[in-house]
């Protein structure tokens, strides 16, 4: 384990029988993760495994026809944003392809992608205590698979929230490498009015960890290269949203509950000082 940055934390993992096994206990991390810190987990996933999910993606995606309509959470879509959030008025510029029936999907492809979402599931569930499985649940929170590219040339999402619960802990994979496939572009959040930008710090194989209520944002690509939808190149990333599409969503108002937290932790303890 190592500090790299302010908020930065690397933490070693061993990739044995299809599961990611960290170098200190899962509750030690759960407590990294809400001090709060960004905890990029050294997966081990093999290379290989990681540039199949990429290509089986690609070619999934040549054969289904992009989504267009209002997200119905149900089944297995592709779709290019380009869109300001509603509520949080986020603005958003990338291509994601999200496979909440996955179950559905033909052997082969299904397999390719369980290769890192059983164990992104796998480590999500023992790190919060729960025991969830794949499958669409009407009226209840559940799992949303997704395989994010983010092209070369000025894609991007901007600041935004979600609230704590029911996923606590954010974890986004990342399926290529920095400085190799891409050359700009991460995920960056802010933790007590301090800007952690975690581009050039995530290899692929790292899995980055994240109080799921703190603001974050993914930094541009660069608009020196040329943009296009088709071009695959750029920053591809599995992400594993775990949330009921019915439910409430997140507040116009950033919260800063993990904020008042430290603060009343901290009153707490001059006042018993006194
Ligand atoms: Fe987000």
């Amino acid at each position: 384990m190592k500090e790299v940055a302010k908020y930065l934390i690397k933490v070693d993992a061993e990739f044995k029988d299809g599961k990611i096994v960290p170098e200190i206990p899962y509750d030690e991390v759960m407590r990294l993760v809400n001090e709060p810190n960004i905890v990029i987990i050294k997966t081990g996933i093999p290379q290989e495994t990681l540039a199949k999910v990429i290509a089986g993606t690609r070619d999934w995606a040549t054969k289904t026809p992009l989504a267009e309509g209002p997200d119905t959470f149900d089944n297995n879509q592709h779709k290019q944003r380009l869109h300001i959030a509603k509520i949080q008025q986020a603005p958003q510029l990338f291509h994601d392809h999200t496979f909440d029936a996955l179950l559905d999907l033909d052997a082969e492809f299904q397999q390719t992608l369980l290769s890192v979402f059983d164990p992104m599931r796998n480590f999500w569930n023992s790190l919060t205590g729960n025991n969830e499985s794949f499958g669409i649940r009407k009226g209840e929170p559940y799992f949303h698979p997704q395989v994010t590219h983010y092209p070369l040339g000025g894609s991007f999402f901007g600041r935004h929230w979600h609230p704590l619960n029911p996923q606590k802990v954010g974890v986004i994979l990342a399926l290529n490498q920095y400085g190799k496939d891409y050359t700009s572009g991460g995920t960056g959040y802010v933790i007590n009015d301090h800007i952690v930008e975690t581009e050039g710090y995530q290899d692929m194989g790292d899995m980055i960890l994240f109080r799921y209520d703190l603001p974050h944002w993914v930094s541009p690509s660069s608009f020196a290269d040329r943009f296009s939808w088709e071009d695959p190149a750029g920053r591809w990333v599995s992400i594993l949203p775990f949330y009921n599409p019915w439910g409430t969503p997140a507040e116009k108002d950033e919260p800063q509950g993990w904020k008042t937290h430290i603060q009343a932790a901290k009153s707490a303890t001059s006042e018993a000082a006194v």
